[in-house]
């Protein structure tokens, strides 16, 4: 879904989960989660063990993963949480919601900052 036209920003202030996953993810994820074959390989979202521990699945939305665009910058932490949160208990998916603020924050490439080196003693 690298379609930039119009519907791609639909939704990005969202923080439903539900909402973020038809709007960002379905498009190559499909709506059901359940992937799909064709110009390139997109695996399923639908009842995946990889969801069971959302760390795995924040790193791939924030920094994307080979054929997976990176997301993290059109979404902000609360977003990203929703996201996971969403995928661990839907579309066949029976986890523990695990996602944190913190976590994606972790997963977030650092940002240098230019006061950086002056920050340590
Ligand atoms: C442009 C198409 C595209 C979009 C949009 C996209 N993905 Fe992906 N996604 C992929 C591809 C391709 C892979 C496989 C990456 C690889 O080969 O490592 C993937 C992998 C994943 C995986 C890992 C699955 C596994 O079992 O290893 C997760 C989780 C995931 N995507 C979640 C999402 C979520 C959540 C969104 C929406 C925020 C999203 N993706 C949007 C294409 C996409």
């Amino acid at each position: 879904m690298a379609d930039a036209g119009a519907g791609w920003t639909d939704g990005y202030t969202s923080t439903d989960g539900e909402e973020l996953d038809q709007t960002l993810c379905a498009g190559c994820h499909m709506t059901d989660g359940s992937g799909a074959v064709g110009a390139g390989e997109y695996p399923a979202l639908q009842a995946n063990a990889n969801l069971e521990f959302s760390g795995y699945a924040i790193y791939i939305i924030v920094n994307g993963q080979a054929g997976m665009p990176s997301l993290g910058h059109f979404l902000d932490d609360e977003q990203v949480v929703a996201l996971t949160n969403y995928l661990q208990t839907n579309l066949g998916n029976d986890y523990q919601p695990d996602g944190s603020i913190e976590a994606v924050g972790d997963a977030r490439p650092a940002t240098p900052t230019n006061q950086d080196t002056e920050d340590h003693e």
